[in-house]
């Protein structure tokens, strides 16, 4: 599985192949991103492989990256999906994702969601509290069909994470606490059939080094499985939830097939093995398969510091201004040396910083930002005025395919008419 990595001339590849030839493949348009579709549906595989039984479902997490050409690959891997809108079921839905293996979270699903994904019969409507239950009902009622809902525990469990991205806590808007799911499920048995409580989810947060935490969390799904079930309850599937992380250069993680056999055994280990599995990693599936090429625009020296001046800024990536993350930048034609150059983008804030990155004396043309395929694109915005980045799609050495930016051209016209 490639994603990233450096010949013997130092030449940065994807998928094995120099980032700079890709770039020629579009025009040599910056910013743009890369995919490796390859290494995604690799991953996928790997995952669908380790959980062994067909009936287990590997839900990407499509709000980590919505882009047609990789969803494609997704089902062709035998991958379902976790969506949070109706435009994320639509697109999983168009690229041959069935619905039977999409499931929806969301803390807030509007009812129009909720009609369209009833008429679809998915998996299961992950419901994030009783009054979001409450509703569900009613809408299919409207509909005249049966909900198939599931409903998303908040395990109580603090995760070693940043702040922003621990979901499984207390003070988290998501899911419906341990001590109302007994309330939650008289509501499913007095619901006259609108309501089929089919399963329970979780999802405790992103970036977790190993399955411990994920699996503390993931006991509790257990625990309260047992019960329904004890109290007379039929029920298919648990889900885990995503939050596999990956290594931003900040330490390795354990591969997401590690917690996928993790998980798997923790089922089979609480007695539960007859009940269908549902992961929804995001993150883990494309972060490390995706790269953002930007070109420096400008270099600046002052007071013996140097910066790199990019023409991708926070737009394009905002991981790194919202959380503080850390993404490698990169020259595209020599591995990091040498001392640091602070690279930034053109916007117009102090958060758009992508760090100190070493690259030697001589400032390079190009560089890569690295792990950038999940949370990328689907993050970028037009502030500043400034069109969305490029995305291409490698497959066998080579793009398959550009969805090239629709120019600024295009943003002038959208804000006249506004
Ligand atoms: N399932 C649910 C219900 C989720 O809310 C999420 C992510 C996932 C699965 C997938 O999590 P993953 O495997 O990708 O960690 N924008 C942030 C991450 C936010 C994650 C939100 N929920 C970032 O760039 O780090």
């Amino acid at each position: 599985m490639d994603g990233f990595s450096r010949d013997a001339q130092q030449r940065a590849l994807l998928g094995g192949t120099p980032l700079l030839d890709l770039l020629d493949g579009v025009g040599g348009q910056t910013p743009a991103y890369f995919y490796d579709l390859d290494g995604i549906e690799a991953t996928v595989r790997g995952l669908v492989a380790a959980l062994g039984d067909p009936r287990h479902t590997v839900a990407y997490a499509v709000k980590a990256n919505t882009a047609g050409s990789l969803l494609r690959r997704v089902a062709a891997a035998g991958g379902g999906a976790d969506v949070v809108s109706g435009g994320e079921l639509a697109v999983a839905e168009a690229t041959g994702i069935a619905p039977s293996k999409i499931v929806m979270s969301g803390v807030a699903k509007l009812d129009a969601e909720l009609d369209l994904a009833l008429s679809r019969r998915l998996l299961g409507i992950q419901a994030e509290s009783v009054e979001e239950l409450e509703r569900i009902g009613q809408r299919a009622r409207a509909l005249g069909v049966t909900a198939r809902v599931a409903l998303r525990v908040n395990p109580s469990v603090d995760i070693d994470s940043h702040a922003h991205i621990a979901t499984g806590h207390d003070e988290a808007k998501f899911g419906i606490a341990r001590e109302a799911l007994p309330e939650a499920w008289r509501r499913i048995d007095a619901s006259e059939g609108w309501l089929e409580g089919v399963g329970l989810s979780m999802h405790v947060g992103s970036m977790l080094r190993e399955p411990g935490p994920y699996l503390e969390a993931a006991r509790v799904v257990c625990e309260e499985a047992r019960a329904r079930l004890r109290a007379g309850g039929r029920l298919d599937y648990l889900s885990f939830g995503g939050g596999f992380g990956i290594d931003y250069g900040e330490g390795a993680c354990e591969p997401p097939v590690a917690f996928a056999r993790a998980a798997l055994d923790l089922l089979r280990a609480e007695g539960l093995g007859a009940l269908r599995l549902v992961l929804e990693p995001g993150r883990a599936i494309v972060a490390p398969f995706g790269v953002l090429v930007a070109r420096v625009v400008q270099t600046k020296e002052h007071q013996g510091k140097r910066w790199l001046m990019l023409d991708a800024g926070m737009n394009d990536l905002l991981r790194p201004a919202l959380y503080q993350a850390h993404h490698r930048v990169e020259a595209l034609d020599a591995a990091p040396s040498g001392h640091p150059w602070r690279v930034v983008g053109p916007v117009c804030e102090s958060a758009d910083d992508f760090g100190l990155h070493p690259m030697g004396s001589e400032a390079p043309a190009l560089v890569v930002l690295r792990d950038a395929g999940a949370y990328g694109y689907t993050m970028a915005s037009e502030y500043n005025g400034r069109a969305l980045p490029t995305e291409a799609f490698v497959s066998g050495g080579r793009v398959v395919h550009v969805s090239a930016t629709r120019g600024v051209e295009d943003w002038v016209r959208r804000r006249l008419e506004a």
